[in-house]
């Protein structure tokens, strides 16, 4: 018998389900116990290296974890993370994510209570979120944040395209002559660092004070250009300003503190601690924008939230369609139970298509925010029949993020 007089339940298979059922590649994982009808899921999605991950599962994580005890989350994590020896990375984080996140929603069926209330409870009613708007003009935007300001949405993140230009987060239109003419995706800074200012003044005239917008560097720019851009932003208040700068380049935070109080947010290419841990310390950003499986699961977000919580920095999860509908939830879950919460990116995509009939138990979204049910764990179910319906599509970059370069034919970060 448990501590708590419940028979003591035990991990006899590990499951990895793949499917896409709207395109993008989505890895969760099963985990089965020996009590009939008792199994959890957990997201292990990195949608470029899906394989390494499934591989990872299948051949390493699933012996280890077969015949263990479920109620032991933090013991299993532990030794599981030490198991390989060389640890964290993205393939390894995702990995344990997936058996992570299933063990915790086995323990909230196992509670009959949704995970969140393993955390201590609701701090707010609901999960305010913020939603994407882009267009290749300053009123194309304007436009999509309009249509989203109607249905109630108060946070925007807004991304114009630069003509002639890969944008990241829009399209935009024509391409411009590479030097080899061939090259499909062009880029280049310095367009895009000047456009970027013009957009916030423009939307900030159109829309108003009270509408809270976002906008994503995504890395793609020298960091004194970031340095420039950030000072440039502020006086167009945005609720932050995301990824001004690649991981590597994570001491320019210091740089750009210094002289802007543009709120940074940053995180989501994270992998481990010794990349994280310097900036909050120093309280050098403002939002820690992790994608959850990539640190690798629930267990590292929830200590990760709490760490950012004594320095003043917000959580901004990771939320974009990579992020299988479990991962979703896991965000979710510790959104409403985080004081230090800032803002949830939503993935508007996982509610149409396909994805509902194969993730059943998505939340309502209304009034700009999502709202959980009471349901125990992460309150949703896997149609794995449906799942397997949807396998991975055939891809010309095998899943890989295209390449992105400047005119001369440099490859940049994407
Ligand atoms: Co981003």
């Amino acid at each position: 018998m448990t501590e708590q007089g419940l028979p003591p339940v035990k991990v006899t298979d590990l499951k990895v389900i793949l499917t896409a059922p709207d395109g993008i590649r989505l890895v969760v994982v099963k985990i089965e116990t020996d009590q009939p009808g008792l199994y959890g899921y957990g997201c292990a999605t990195f949608t470029q290296r899906p394989l390494a991950v499934a591989t990872a599962l299948e051949q390493y994580l699933k012996p280890f974890i077969i015949g263990r005890d479920v109620d032991r989350i933090e013991d299993i994590y532990q030794a599981a993370y030490v198991s390989s020896y060389w640890r964290s990375g993205p393939v390894l984080n995702n990995a344990l994510s997936g058996v992570d996140e299933a063990l915790w929603d086995i323990k909230g069926k196992r509670a009959g209570m949704p995970v969140y209330q393993l955390l201590g409870g609701k701090v707010r009613e609901a999960v305010p979120v913020y939603v994407h708007a882009s267009g290749a003009t300053f009123e194309s935007v304007e436009e999509a944040a309009r249509r989203y300001m109607e249905q109630g949405f108060r946070y925007i993140r807004c991304q114009v395209g630069i003509p002639g230009l890969t944008t990241y987060g829009s399209r935009g239109g024509e391409v411009v002559k590479a030097l080899d003419p061939k090259q499909e995706r062009t880029w280049e800074p310095t367009p895009y660092v000047r456009t970027a200012p013009k957009l916030f003044a423009h939307l900030r005239k159109a829309l108003g004070d009270d509408i809270e917008l976002l906008h994503d560097v995504h890395e793609r720019i020298p960091p004194i250009q970031g340095v420039w851009l950030a000072k440039a932003l502020e006086e167009y208040r945005l609720f932050f300003l995301e990824d001004l700068f690649a991981p590597e380049d994570n001491d320019y935070f210091r740089i750009v503190r210094a002289q802007t109080a543009t709120p940074l947010a940053m995180g989501e290419l994270y992998v481990n601690q010794a990349e994280y841990v310097p900036l909050i310390k120093d309280r050098l950003i403002d939002f820690i924008r992790c994608h959850i499986s990539d640190i690798g699961g629930f267990s590292m977000a929830r200590k990760l939230a709490a760490f950012c919580e004594f320095m003043g920095v917000r959580t901004a999860w990771h939320g974009p369609g990579d992020v299988s509908p479990i991962g979703h939830m896991a965000n979710f879950h510790l959104d409403i139970a985080t004081p230090n919460f800032g803002i949830q990116e939503l993935a508007l995509g996982m509610f149409h298509g396909n994805t509902p009939e194969v993730f059943v138990g998505l939340p309502e979204v209304r009034e700009g925010a999502v709202w959980l049910s009471d349901k125990p764990g992460w309150g949703m179910e896997v149609d794995e029949e449906k799942a397997a319906k949807y396998p991975f599509p055939e891809h010309r970059y095998g899943g890989a993020w295209p390449e992105i370069r400047r005119l001369d034919g440099t490859v940049v970060k994407p």
